[in-house]
């Protein structure tokens, strides 16, 4: 297939609606890329919480696709799994394959939370294993499989979500924080060694947004009712709110820009203003 002559962009985690991946894909949309937005499963994994979902028309990358291109947007989707090395080769080989190109891939997808929460006795093995295979891993895997074609094209932005818990303590969130801190890491060491190739790496470090993931955390806070929990736990923010998952797609947008260039190597917090902890 020949070499389209627009910007792709390859985003992982985008099949749920209220999503950083799903509103992400959108924004880079609007900014002219064509996206390639991607998850483990077509609506994406649940995080463990006890809340009922809203019916919704909502289908996942299918829903996410149609919704770009009513807005003039070009969009397709691939299903894969980050954390495994034929996942990840699947999903930048698919997206290099059918646009000839790619030009920023976006590291999303993370791990649902569960068991790995907790005092560390009460901890799984597994649970650890798990974040760290799709926060950790993936990252590199995606990261990895896509590097030889930016090098070779002299050009690429590759972002991926850390967390201000990679920054700072939260309770009961040791391998989260872990996983969070790698990719801090990883990032920075990453973006030395492309620093020569035309291709940046760097990380954004959301505080608390709006997602499965807040509401997940409220009900595990123990709040029955969501948006008082959620009012609640937002009143020490200094901004006195979450974030939306628009505002962490704004400043994926700006370090998968060209005008990003001589950004690398970066950890971009976007958090209201600060993170108690309790917000989290
Ligand atoms: N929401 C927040 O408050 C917040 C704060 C800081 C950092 N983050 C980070 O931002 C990213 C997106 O957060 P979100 O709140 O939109 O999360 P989310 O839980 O709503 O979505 C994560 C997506 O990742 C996908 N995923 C899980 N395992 C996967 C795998 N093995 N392969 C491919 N996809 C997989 C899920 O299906 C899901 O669609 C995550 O990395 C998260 O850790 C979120």
């Amino acid at each position: 297939m020949a070499e389209t002559d627009r910007r792709v962009a390859l985003i992982t985690g985008c099949g749920k609606e209220n999503g950083i991946g799903a509103a992400t894909a959108q924004k880079l949309a609007r900014d002219g890329f064509i996206v390639a937005v991607s998850d483990v499963a077509a609506a994406g994994v649940d995080n463990d919480n006890t809340v009922e979902k809203a019916p919704s028309s909502w289908q996942g990358l299918d829903s996410l696709v149609a919704r770009i291109e009513e807005a003039g947007g070009s969009a397709t989707s691939f299903t894969g799994d980050v954390s495994t090395e034929d996942g990840a080769a699947h999903l930048v080989n698919s997206a290099i394959e059918k646009y000839g190109r790619l030009d920023a891939l976006v590291n999303n997808a993370g791990a649902p939370h569960g068991q790995d929460r907790g005092q560390i006795e009460t901890v799984p093995l597994d649970a650890w294993e798990n974040v760290m295979a799709i926060n950790v891993r993936g990252p590199f895997l995606m990261s990895r499989a896509a590097v030889p074609h930016m090098k070779s094209r002299g050009y690429g932005r590759i972002v991926s979500l850390a967390s201000v818990a990679g920054l700072e303590a939260l309770p009961e969130r040791a391998a989260y924080c872990a996983s969070k801190a790698a990719v801090i890491g990883f990032t920075r060491s990453l973006a030395y060694d492309m620093a020569r190739h035309g291709v940046t790496v760097n990380c954004v470090c959301p505080g608390s947004i709006r997602t499965d993931r807040a509401i997940s955390s409220t009900m595990k806070a123990g709040y029955t009712d969501v948006e008082a929990g959620l009012a609640e736990r937002a009143k020490p923010i200094p901004v006195g709110r979450h974030g939306k998952p628009e505002e962490i797609a704004a400043a994926i947008a700006y370090l998968a820009s060209e005008d990003a260039a001589f950004t690398t190597g970066q950890a971009i917090v976007v958090d209201g203003g600060g993170l108690p902890p309790s917000a989290f």
